[in-house]
């Protein structure tokens, strides 16, 4: 299969985890009989610079020209204070390329590691085997709800609208996913509370599992600040967790530390109509360490492998990356954020080419 797959570095540590990848993609590439046809394109303050625009039209141009973006990291908070608000790549950018494309499918797997348990928070006992992938809606709800303001700073609104089709669209994919591995999903919702939303979430989840013919796949609700609780608590049962975008940001950032860094947790955001693909690490630009060699590139390199799931369908080709980087955390290879007050005698500590070469050399 041949893709055309336009990769947006951004800022921060966006350009050095993006640089260490690309061989990665390459590699596997050859070995299972795919190639890409990579294009390069400007966002964030790396476009600022160039266009005075955080997100030009020349890269709005590539983005619809191909069929994937892999997406470093946009965001810069000193820059955020010297543009106007409306410049801000979050506002500028992020939100609308997911809306723009129909990115409606946001997946966030979070695993905690074999070896990596003493970085969670959580004891050995909870932490071993967690498993969560998050499947959050993100292209409706709180996010993109009507806003008013009372011009005289009375009171404000940002309300949360879901039609059914945005609710079943991300509800189907939970249940097919469901299907395919065999694990449970868990909806999330605020139903004892918000008695239109709230009910509507669950009410259309519920319909759809039941006239869907999904009897199949193992279905529970879950209200939001107890599951909010049980991740801590009783991580290890849940597997698939459906949500709607504000509840997904919410808990899978909370999931996320469950991991012990952001720097291991992939993600894909999907459009269900089209197949386009948009594959971003969870963390940040983290910009105090943009340039030193010291990013984890795992999570872009996690991204990488949800790339060959999910656009080229192949599922041994993102297996054998993610072996790969199981396989290199084994030898006991870390960067200096799985490395517990920076400091292991028992560990090898790499930069970021470093645990790329590794996990490259696995391949
Ligand atoms: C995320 C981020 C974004 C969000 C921000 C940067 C707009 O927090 O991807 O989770 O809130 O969705
Ligand atoms: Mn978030």
């Amino acid at each position: 299969m041949n893709k055309k797959i336009l990769c947006l570095a951004g800022d921060g540590i966006g350009p050095e985890i993006m640089a260490v990848t690309k061989p990665i993609v390459e590699k596997v590439c050859q070995k299972y009989g795919h190639s890409v046809e990579w294009y390069e394109g400007l966002i964030g303050y790396a476009a600022y610079d160039v266009h005075n625009d955080t997100m030009p039209e020349e890269t709005w141009a590539k983005v619809k020209e191909t069929e994937g973006v892999l997406f470093g990291a946009v965001g810069l908070p000193d820059r955020d204070e010297q543009v106007e608000a409306m410049m801000r790549p979050e506002k500028r950018a992020l939100l609308p390329l997911r809306k723009e494309m129909g990115l409606s499918i946001n997946i966030r797997p979070i695993t905690i590691y074999e070896g990596l348990e003493s970085l969670s928070p959580l004891n050995e006992n909870l932490s071993k085997g967690v498993q969560l992938t998050f499947l959050r809606e993100l292209n409706s709800g709180m996010y993109f709800g009507k806003r008013d303001k009372d011009p005289d700073g009375n009171w404000a609104s940002d309300e949360c609208y879901y039609a059914k089709d945005e609710v079943e669209r991300i509800a189907k994919f939970a249940f097919e996913l469901g299907r395919q591995t065999g694990q449970k999903v868990t909806s999330i919702d605020k139903a004892n509370v918000l008695g239109a939303i709230g009910l509507f979430w669950r009410e259309v989840v519920t319909n759809l599992h039941a006239k869907g013919s999904y009897s199949d796949v193992e279905l529970e609700h879950c209200l939001v600040d107890a599951f909010n609780l049980y991740l801590f608590t009783k991580p290890n049962q849940f597997r698939i967790v459906l949500t709607s975008n504000m509840f997904g940001d919410i808990l899978s950032d909370g999931a996320a530390g469950l991991a012990g860094s952001l720097g291991l947790l992939p993600s894909a955001s999907i459009n269900p109509d089209n197949g386009f693909c948009l594959y971003e690490p969870s963390g940040g630009s983290a910009p105090d360490i943009a340039g030193k060699d010291l990013a984890n590139p795992i999570a872009m390199i996690l991204s990488a492998a949800l790339l060959f799931r999910h656009t080229f369908k192949d599922e041994a080709a993102a297996k054998e990356i993610e072996n790969a980087v199981q396989k290199v955390l084994g030898q006991g290879v870390r960067t200096k954020d799985l490395v517990l007050n920076g400091q292991d005698d028992s560990v090898t500590i790499v930069g970021t080419s470093g645990m790329a070469e590794k996990i490259l050399a696995e391949i």
